[in-house]
């Protein structure tokens, strides 16, 4: 097809770090993605492992976005936060704690994705990252480096080769310097583009230059900055504001760039869309797809999307 050729065009053209090639090998990309309000379902993994996480794989999620912490016992434990305050009551770091110390997670949980629905686990342990990874041994996940902890790097790595998931795996953080360790630790897991790389890419796009330039990420994910207007009550916003979200929104949500990223293989994601104009909206604008907490709703627009 025109990608495949247009992949191996870049990849001769630009040399071997291009990643033009992984549209070939993973041509079938995920379309819908759910973030960590979906997962936070996550927060209770211990069950929902069993249950209500399938539920969300079978219901349609086709990647999973979890964030990463390490134990004192170098454990990589799978948690939004690293403070346990929240979402077990208890004010205690994770780093702080060994395993099989962490508290357990609040009784109730609500799971976004099913309507109003609390669920009470029984088994509320936070959960292990290898657990997760034995629960949905073929579903991609993205993994958010949560810290920047040499040990944490590692270990992922460890796990992603143990349960040889680095097809599709990918992992990262906004920050360069952790997403430098994590390639450097292992290349083989495909990485996310940190927020300093992104705004390169856009300055490369805008000067016309980013054909020539290689790119080794294969994960481009950006918010929709005109979702940031319905979070916030209107009169808080004042019109420098609005007129920076106006820009920014112009500036980073263009067709012609997330073709050609994707054209070259890169899977292009914009968060947190939870709507079904601004699902339409990225969609028509070329994304691979998009973090919604509403993953059953983005499955349906998907449905009629497409048809
Ligand atoms: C958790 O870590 C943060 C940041 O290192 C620190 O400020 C906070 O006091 C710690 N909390 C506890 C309960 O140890
Ligand atoms: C990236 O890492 C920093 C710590 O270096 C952390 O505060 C932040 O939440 C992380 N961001 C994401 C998106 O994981």
């Amino acid at each position: 097809s025109l990608i495949h050729f247009l992949s191996l065009f870049l990849y001769v053209m630009l040399g071997k770090d291009t990643t033009s090639f992984f549209y070939v090998l993973y041509p079938e990309l995920p379309v819908s993605f759910v973030k960590n309000t979906v997962l936070s379902s996550l927060n209770g993994l211990g069950t929902l492992v069993e249950n209500h996480l399938t539920i969300a794989v079978t219901i349609g999620t086709d990647m999973l976005e979890l964030d990463c912490h390490i134990t004192k016992d170098e454990q990589v434990v799978v948690s939004h936060d690293e403070n346990l305050k929240r979402s077990t009551g208890v004010n205690v770091n994770i780093s702080d704690l060994k395993y099989c110390e962490l508290p357990p997670y609040l009784g109730k949980l609500d799971v976004t994705f099913q309507r109003a629905c609390q669920c009470e686990g029984k088994d509320n342990r936070i959960p292990l990252l290898k657990e997760v990874f034995e629960a949905f041994p073929n579903t991609p996940i993205n993994i958010d480096i949560k810290v920047n902890n040499n040990v944490l790097i590692k270990k992922v790595s460890e796990l992603v080769k143990q349960y040889k998931r680095e097809h599709i795996t990918v992992w990262g953080n906004a920050s360069y310097e952790i997403v430098e360790k994590c390639y450097k630790e292992n290349s083989d897991i495909p990485i996310l583009f940190s927020l300093q790389r992104v705004l390169l890419i856009l300055g490369l796009f805008f000067t016309g230059l980013l054909p020539f330039v290689p790119i080794r990420e294969q994960f481009f994910e950006i918010p929709m900055p005109s979702i940031i207007l319905k979070l916030k009550e209107p009169d808080t916003v004042s019109r420098s504001q609005k007129f920076l979200i106006w820009l920014s929104d112009i500036l980073l949500m263009r067709k012609a760039l997330f073709d050609h990223l994707t054209a070259r293989g890169i899977q292009v994601y914009i968060w947190v869309l939870n709507e079904e104009q601004e699902y339409k909206r990225a969609f028509d604008l070329g994304a691979t797809g998009v973090m919604t907490d509403y993953p059953t709703k983005l499955k349906d627009f998907l449905h009629n999307f497409s048809t």
